[in-house]
């Protein structure tokens, strides 16, 4: 795999994925949900933020580190769970996890990966989190706890946002359907979810019964595990104080990158609700929409602690495989910091809602 020099930001591996990936594997990765407003949304709400700098910061000791669940992080840039890694690249998971470790960066596992959990646990040296879909036996949910516990990995990211599929048009009209190599291995031994009949009732909702979690599910799980749950998907400042209640000791702002309820607000406007309704209680994290480093700032000025990257690691993944997945990470974290620095930030802290620009007539 070769990576051409003019790749030189995200959006440039997103034009050279459009290029070189198979349309039907582009309309999985790259399409939104029904009409791609909240999708497109997420972008623009981070265009429509300026921001202000202040002048001569002392720049000594820089750095963009934090402390998150209790253990040091170089850099607020995650990885965020994508389902099949192999649908881009042979070794999936595995070059994705090698570039995370190259660089540093916390990588979450999603339960639809296309390798093992435990192979990617083995390929890694970085902290990996396990992003957990519940499944329709409760024990089936605990067995891939158990495993990803086993595994090493440091936390648990139960996504709420998609117990049903979103309405895929993009990905229909293009006739994807997974290649027979590539799977969801860590479901491998789970009995089928059962056909839905649909003489009788909805077959949407009956879809849901077996795998939606409830509140009950959020907290059940927070006791039956020893690792902190963070959960994906809250876009409500009112489901706040249950989450809180329940033990989850995280919260991703996030429309699942516009897959699933079209419609729905940008993360970015999202989030000062949610992080004013957790009230410095948990972390509160933001995926949807990241591809510059001023993204990452922004987030950060409106209250979130770290960010997620969702579609940038298939794009380079697909375009350069290792190499590239690593190439990518150090071009957004070299934004972050360029984007510190012109602004007068020299920490996380530092990046406040001071440096978000209002304008003179307030909107
Ligand atoms: C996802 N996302 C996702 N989320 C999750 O909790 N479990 C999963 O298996 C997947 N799978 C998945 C596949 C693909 C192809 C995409 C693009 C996304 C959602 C993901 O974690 C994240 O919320 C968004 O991708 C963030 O938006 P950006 O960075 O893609 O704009
Ligand atoms: C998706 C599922 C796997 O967004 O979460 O495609």
């Amino acid at each position: 795999m070769h990576i051409p020099p003019d790749t030189v930001s995200l959006g440039d591996y997103e034009r050279r994925f459009h290029e070189r990936v198979d349309p039907a594997i582009q309309a999985y990765i790259a399409g939104a949900a029904a009409d791609g407003v909240t999708q497109r949304d997420n972008r623009l709400a981070f265009d429509r933020v300026r921001l202000m700098p202040s002048a001569f910061a002392d720049f000594a000791g820089a750095s963009t580190r934090s402390v998150l669940f209790g253990e040091v992080l170089e850099s607020p840039i995650l990885i965020a769970p994508t389902a099949y890694h192999k649908l881009v690249h042979p070794a999936g998971e595995i070059a994705t996890a090698q570039a995370a470790s190259l660089t540093r960066t916390w990588m979450t596992v999603s339960t639809q990966a296309s390798v093992a959990m435990e192979e990617v646990a083995r390929a890694s040296s970085a902290p990996l989190w396990f992003q957990l879909y519940c499944q329709p036996r409760w024990e089936d949910t605990l067995t891939l706890v158990g495993r990803a516990e086993d595994a090493g990995y440091k936390a648990l990211v139960l996504t709420i946002d998609a117990v049903v599929s979103g309405i895929r048009n993009i990905e229909q009209r293009a006739g994807f359907r997974l290649p027979a190599d590539v799977r969801a291995v860590n479901l491998d031994g789970f009995p089928p979810t059962p056909p839905v009949n649909a003489s009788n009732g909805s077959p949407v909702f009956k879809g849901m019964l077996d795998n939606a979690p409830t509140w009950a599910t959020v907290q059940a799980l927070c006791r039956q595990t020893r690792l902190p749950v963070i959960l994906k998907g809250l876009l409500n400042p009112a489901d706040v104080s249950r989450a809180l209640q329940c033990g989850v000791a995280g919260i991703i702002v996030s429309n699942h990158g516009g897959r699933t309820l079209d419609t729905v607000p940008a993360t970015l406007d999202c989030l000062p609700g949610i992080v004013e309704a957790v009230d410095a209680a948990v972390p509160v994290l933001l995926d949807g929409g990241i591809r510059r480093g001023t993204d990452v700032v922004k987030a950060i000025a409106l209250g979130a602690s770290a960010v997620l990257l969702g579609q940038p690691v298939l794009h380079a993944l697909s375009v350069g495989g290792m190499p590239g997945v690593a190439h990518m990470l150090t071009l957004l974290q070299t934004e972050l910091e360029v984007a510190m620095a012109l602004l007068g930030c020299p920490t996380l802290d530092a990046i406040d809602r001071s440096r978000i620009w209002v304008p003179l007539n307030g909107a």
